[in-house]
């Protein structure tokens, strides 16, 4: 049977470019799981993939999109029922496996997890990969004793997916938050999310090379690594915690060892890919239920696959505010 995908190839100039194709679900990758997809949704990570970025895909053509909400066409065990609606997010899929932005996906059944019960497919993909990290890091910093009365938490990436999910979560549970970001002059957006606060990215940087800062923030979401990261390892109370869960930036941490051995500062690895299902499906019973976002959708963009490429161009802009929703042609 035949269904329509967006395909990223390379060029014979050695550059990338998507288009929408037909293609047959008879070469599909082995699973236990068809999936007739809803909706997906549009991360820094398929940008990279758009891109021809190796460290992600490594075998074009290529259909990404590391999330996908639908519906149970197929299923060859006992797990799951036709008609059940589920839920893959990370793992391979759209990296190596086809991925989201098609409108049938196959994967191994342990990917899968079912929809919870008080979320709608389009309100899943409106969290996507990106508002689950950021529940992961806010989850995280809980757990290493983050507390609203401790102070203010800073969040890089402040516009973007995980940021903006991040200021939204962390203001519902009544923490202060400051937005940090590049976008400072849009200070209406970020007081929309919840803010407190917005601090220009380029004067945070600007605070001189000194080995530690005035200790203002409880606790920080980083999503950029590189100098804002070990920027913000100067700016932390003592015994507060750094949630590290992605590179805009940098892959690379120069820092000293001062802040955690004078100010017993934590720096808080989050992965939200090879996470166990047991452990993914918890946080998002959490993100359906006392941490839901009912605003979350008004900050998202619907887009059709034909807008895909557009999009993933913003985001490897660094121009996004907010998230991309891709509603798969029904
Ligand atoms: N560990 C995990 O499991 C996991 C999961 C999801 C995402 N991630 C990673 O988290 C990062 C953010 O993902 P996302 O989906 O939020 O991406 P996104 O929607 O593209 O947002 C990234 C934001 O970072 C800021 N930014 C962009 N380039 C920058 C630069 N060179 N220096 C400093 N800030 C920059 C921009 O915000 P401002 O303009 O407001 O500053 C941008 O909106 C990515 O590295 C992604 O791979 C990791």
């Amino acid at each position: 049977m035949e269904y329509r995908a967006f395909v990223v190839s390379e060029l014979n100039d050695g550059a990338f470019s998507g288009e929408l194709k037909t293609l047959n679900q008879e070469n599909l990758p082995a699973g236990e799981v068809t999936i007739k997809v809803a909706y997906s949704s549009l991360n820094y990570k398929d940008a990279l993939s758009f891109s021809g970025n190796k460290g992600v895909t490594r075998n074009f053509p290529h259909t990404p999109g590391i999330d996908a909400v639908g519906e149970v066409i197929h299923c060859e065990d006992a797990s799951f029922v036709v008609g059940d609606k589920v839920l893959v997010i990370g793992y391979d899929l759209g990296m190596n496996t086809p991925g989201g932005f098609g409108e049938i996906i196959r994967v191994p059944q342990k990917w899968v997890m079912k929809l919870p019960a008080d979320m709608s497919e389009k309100h899943s993909m409106a969290w996507g990969t990106a508002g689950f990290t950021a529940a992961l890091c806010i989850n995280k910093l809980i757990h290493n004793g983050l507390l609203a009365e401790s102070g203010p938490v800073l969040v890089s990436g402040a516009s973007g997916g995980v940021g903006s999910i991040a200021i939204m979560l962390l203001s519902k549970l009544g923490f202060e938050v400051h937005a940090l970001t590049r976008k400072a002059d849009q200070a209406e957006f970020f007081k929309d999310l919840g803010a407190n606060k917005v601090v220009a990215l380029d004067e945070f940087l600007d605070q001189g090379k000194r080995p530690l800062l005035k200790p203002v923030y409880s606790a920080a979401v980083d999503v950029a690594g590189g100098e804002v990261l070990a920027t913000m390892l100067k700016a932390i109370q003592y015994g507060g915690s750094i949630a590290c869960c992605g590179l805009v930036d940098s892959t690379s941490l120069n820092t000293t060892v001062l802040p955690f051995i004078l100010r017993g500062v934590n720096l808080l690895g989050v992965d939200s890919v090879e996470l166990p299902l047991a452990d993914k499906q918890e946080v998002w019973g959490k993100m359906a239920s006392s941490w839901s976002l009912p605003g979350l959708l008004a900050q998202c963009q619907v887009i059709k696959p034909e807008q895909l490429s557009d999009s993933l161009k913003t985001i490897l802009d660094g121009k996004v505010k907010g998230r991309f929703i891709l509603e798969q042609n029904k």
